[in-house]
């Protein structure tokens, strides 16, 4: 993808529905009775591997424009598929899944694309040995991974890592358990599933940083609008920061408390994101954001934030390179382990552009250079690394080329088009 330098954005956007929630719509739709309707569902490639894994396990699922309809056959419910359960570039598919399917009484086999053979299971194949499953991985952490059936026993479990996989992937066996389960992590990650499954039925209680589910007989079907995504907002907002003469209505953003960090951390940084019509859609808070062009600084960005804008840090990086003085982004070694090794693809290709960047071992160094050149840029076929490279490129002094840019589709296949519908 070509990307030349724009003067203004101007004009109202509508964001692509939010990917965490659409998976979990999917999969606790097939786990509970009745059938499950699924509107302003995200048709990205990560969401699309979420059906085609519950399709092979026997579910039937129709897709209509951006309605989805599941006929969920109950916990018991799912039939053994013989073949590979490919979740392609999903991380949350495979994660979620293996707690699903490590409850079943069938076995199966979860694998993935090369960036998911790279990403790490061990911390989801740990907690579920430990509740009784069992799993078998390449060198106990890599996909393929194979499960055999057990009963499983719920347990307190410390997660060393804030994050949002392996809680839901313990709960959902916890589900099949024969006593609650407890997770507690270091700082809340995003909490969908807690959301969701008290919707369809469950029951759980949170204190500070630990939630625990109650085993349960059956999950009930629950209709699910799904809100716009704060991730894919993030481009946006900005890219409406960043660019001179700018002024664009963001509608339909997801603002749950463990999702907004990127707007806190923005409007901290002096910009100007005003959200308006606050509203509920299906028990997850939205609003739509009025964004203008500002002066941006600097800003330690650390701690428990990280967890509610981790997928934003590329989206941030940029704009820490268009603010003054420098912006210091810690405890976020996550990054590393992300669809690409996060922080080095950001260190290689805005410097290439001419950012002052530095890699630390849990996040960047960057101080603002406000101005930017166009480069050859590699996505490294990460979505949110060829998006935020795309913002970047629209402010800079001459043309640039995203190499592996058609990686947009797993999360946000109108992106392109839609940056260009606003783009003057
Ligand atoms: C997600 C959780 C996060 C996030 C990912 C989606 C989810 O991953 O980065 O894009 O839907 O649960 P971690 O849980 O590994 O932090």
């Amino acid at each position: 993808m070509n990307i030349n330098p724009i003067s203004a954005l101007q004009g109202a956007i509508d964001i692509p529905s939010d990917k965490s929630i659409s998976h979990r719509s999917v999969m606790f739709g097939s786990l509970a009775l009745g059938k499950t309707t699924i509107y302003n569902f995200l048709m990205g490639d990560d969401c699309l591997s979420t059906i085609r894994c519950f399709r092979k396990l026997g579910i039937t699922i129709e897709i209509s424009g951006t309605t989805v309809t599941v006929e969920g056959k109950g916990l018991h419910g799912l039939k053994g598929s013989s073949d590979l359960l490919d979740c392609g570039n999903s991380g949350t598919t495979v994660r979620l899944l293996s707690g699903i399917l490590a409850a079943q009484s069938f076995e199966s086999t979860l694998t993935g694309d090369a960036s998911i053979q790279k990403r790490p299971m061990k911390r989801v194949i740990e907690p579920l040995t430990q509740m009784g499953a069992h799993i078998k991985a390449v060198s106990d952490n890599f996909c393929p991974l194979s499960i055999t059936p057990s009963e499983l026993h719920g347990i307190t479990y410390h997660s060393p890592v804030a994050s949002a996989q392996v809680k839901s992937c313990v709960l959902l066996a916890g589900l099949y358990a024969d006593s609650p389960t407890t997770l507690i992590e270091p700082s809340v990650s995003r909490d969908h599933t807690e959301r969701m499954l008290a919707a369809f039925g469950a029951t759980l209680t949170r204190e500070g940083t630990a939630v625990t589910l109650m085993p349960c007989k059956e999950l009930y079907a629950a209709d699910i609008t799904v809100p716009g995504d704060i991730s894919s907002a993030a481009f946006f907002m900005v890219a409406g920061l960043i660019t001179p003469h700018s002024d664009i209505i963001i509608k339909n953003v997801g603002i749950n408390p463990t999702r907004r960090g990127i707007l806190d951390v923005l409007i901290g940084m002096g910009g100007d994101i005003t959200p308006f019509n606050e509203r509920i859609i299906c028990g997850e808070p939205v609003c739509d954001l009025r964004v203008k062009t500002s002066d941006l600084h600097g800003c330690v960005i650390g701690g428990d934030i990280i967890p509610t804008l981790i997928d934003e840090i590329p989206a941030l990086a940029v704009a820490a390179t268009f603010a003054d003085g420098q912006t210091i982004i810690q405890d976020a070694s996550e990054l590393k382990v992300k669809e690409s090794n996060r922080i080095a693809a950001l260190h290689s290709e805005l410097s290439k552009m001419g950012a002052d960047i530095t890699p630390t071992e849990d996040g960047l160094m960057i101080s603002g250079v406000k101005t930017l050149n166009g480069a050859v840029l590699d996505s490294f076929d990460d979505h949110r690394i060829a998006m935020s490279l795309a913002i970047a490129a629209c402010n800079a002094t001459s043309s640039s080329t995203i190499l592996k840019s058609d990686c947009v589709k797993i999360s946000f296949p109108d992106f392109f088009d839609l940056l260009g519908s606003i783009t003057h």
